[in-house]
């Protein structure tokens, strides 16, 4: 018996290892950890979590690794070059997304333009969002919405500044201001209730935003039904309880809104006058037979999607930016510094004051390359083979340009970890298209809605930082900037003391 037993062991360690020379001497494809014959590495990565912190660390400082979990092939990028030979020189190829249980979810099974994989309804609403919705004009006709929501987040800092101890929920305030903003440009109003205290959000506000982030989270998070298509019924990591919830909530708000307006327009045979909202817009747009371009379904897709991508980077962009300010000083000094010379302490910075703040500009820009709200980029997916960086990268490839191994390599960046904002010289914007960290990205999936997120998060800093001064609380030596453990977000909620710097504030 036991004979028999060293037999078989010996037998599956003599095709284990056959396999591992087998696929070492494959030197086409990229290296990447030792994996089990079928499965890969699913072992490995189910017994992580987060699951993405596996990838982080095998792939770590490497350029390219490539990583096979059951049918799942994944390319992780941590080079710039390879990140550009990727999305411009073979962009077309890598231009597709994968399909996963929560992107099914999130897009009413893929009808919204960035979950969706390379195929007509893409392009179809891809002419819609950048044509119609997002367009630069679009941004331009809407500063007025902008600047008067920036009103409101200035307001409502300073009541609690004159009512409260003045210590400030920075996480809160930032994606309430991200929020109101996109809710206002969709739907054409700032709040679903009734608001909360000193012109903050109210539960209605808070429970909307929080669910984008819990989609957010999950969207290509290597879910257990991911990894093993078989076992979805099962959901026995709860992904999809936690997803199904977390769209539950954003149907609530959205969907009366959208069924009442298509209504409303149908009895009215269409808008009478110029579009409010974009809502109305993509409700307005026809075909070539002047039928509906989109049906409701698209309509409630796109118009989820468009809040969950204008929420999440420009506020956390924004919360690291004022912590990394708060622990340097000399560095806050520098953008009050600018924003005093440039826009004087009489009037409140505008959009058109942006050219004017280099500085600032480079602080949004460190931040974004340091403090990523994702480990990856939004997944690419392959549709043919190719060859990249001298390795086949296999057909039906999943791609990851890894934010974390690209910004804070220290093979492009000196001193990666260290916030300074000097490194990128002056007359800098946010875009990156030489993937030397992830913006928006490069190619055909790059980010559609650059110019609105840019004008956002420049708004949002610019304010708060010209309109208070800010420390930290009461008993702290600094604030602290770890991150989170299942996230990139800061660990803890930012709490800031504020103290109002300029006297015009008492006549908002
Ligand atoms: C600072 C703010 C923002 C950053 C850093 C950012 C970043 C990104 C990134 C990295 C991608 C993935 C690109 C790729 O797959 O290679 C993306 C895609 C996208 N973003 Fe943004 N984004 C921002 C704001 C916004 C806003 C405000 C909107 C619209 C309301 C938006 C709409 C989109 C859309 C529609 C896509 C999908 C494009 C496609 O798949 O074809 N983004 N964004």
């Amino acid at each position: 018996m036991s004979s028999t037993i060293l037999s078989i062991t010996i037998l599956a360690f003599i095709f284990f290892f056959t396999i591992i020379f087998l696929q070492r001497k494959n030197k086409l494809l990229p290296p990447g950890p030792i994996s089990w014959p079928l499965i890969g590495s699913l072992i490995q990565i189910l017994w992580s979590k987060p699951r993405y912190r596996w990838i982080l660390e095998v792939s770590k400082d490497k350029d390219i690794t490539y990583i096979k979990i059951n049918a799942l092939k994944l390319a992780v990028v941590n080079c710039p070059n390879i990140a550009r030979e990727f999305l411009r020189c073979n962009d077309q190829t890598f231009a597709s997304r994968p399909f996963t249980m929560t992107s099914g979810y999130y897009s009413r099974k893929y009808l919204s333009v960035a979950i969706s994989p390379l195929n007509e309804q893409w392009r179809k609403m891809r002419r819609v969002v950048s044509i119609e919705l997002i367009s630069p004009s679009m941004v331009f006709r809407t500063e007025h919405i902008r600047a008067e929501e920036a009103g409101h987040l200035v307001k409502y800092i300073y009541r609690q500044c004159m009512y409260l101890d003045a210590v400030l929920d920075i996480r809160l305030a930032v994606r309430y201001f991200c929020g109101c903003i996109i809710r206002k440009l969709i739907f054409g109003r700032r709040l679903f209730g009734e608001g909360g205290a000193h012109g903050g959000p109210g539960k209605e506000e808070i429970e909307h935003v929080e669910a984008a982030f819990v989609v957010d989270k999950h969207l290509y998070a290597f879910c257990v039904s991911d990894l093993v298509p078989w076992l979805e019924a099962l959901d026995l990591d709860g992904h999809r309880k936690i997803v199904t919830n977390a769209m539950e909530v954003i149907n609530k708000y959205h969907d009366p809104i959208v069924d009442e307006r298509i209504e409303k327009m149908e009895k009215r045979k269409g808008v009478n006058g110029a579009a409010e909202d974009l809502l109305d817009l993509m409700i307005s747009l026809k075909d070539e037979d002047g039928e509906p371009l989109l049906s409701a379904d698209e309509i409630k897709a796109q118009a989820a999607e468009l809040f969950f991508a204008a929420v999440d980077n420009p506020s956390n962009v924004v919360e690291w930016a004022i912590a990394e300010l708060i622990n340097q000083p000399e560095l806050l000094r520098r953008v009050v510094e600018e924003l005093d010379n440039a826009v004087g302490k009489q009037r409140l910075v505008q959009e058109s004051d942006f050219y004017k703040l280099p500085f600032l500009k480079s602080v949004a820009r460190e931040t974004l390359r340091l403090h990523p709200v994702s480990p990856f980029n939004m997944p690419h997916h392959s549709t043919e083979d190719a060859v990249v960086a001298g390795y086949l990268i296999p057909k039906g490839t999943t791609v990851l340009l890894s934010r974390v191994g690209l910004g804070r390599n220290p093979k492009v960046w000196e001193e990666p970890m260290r916030f300074n904002p000097d490194r990128h010289g002056r007359s800098v914007e946010l875009a990156e298209p030489e993937l030397k960290f992830i913006s928006f990205s490069a190619g055909r999936r790059r980010c559609m809605g650059a110019p609105l997120g840019t004008v956002m998060t420049y708004l949002m800093l610019a304010r708060l930082v010209q309109c208070f001064d800010w420390s930290v609380p009461p008993g702290m030596a600094g604030v602290d900037l770890s991150e989170g453990r299942d996230s990139f977000f800061m660990a803890k909620p930012l709490l800031a003391l504020a103290k109002p710097r300029l006297h015009i504030l008492d006549q908002l």
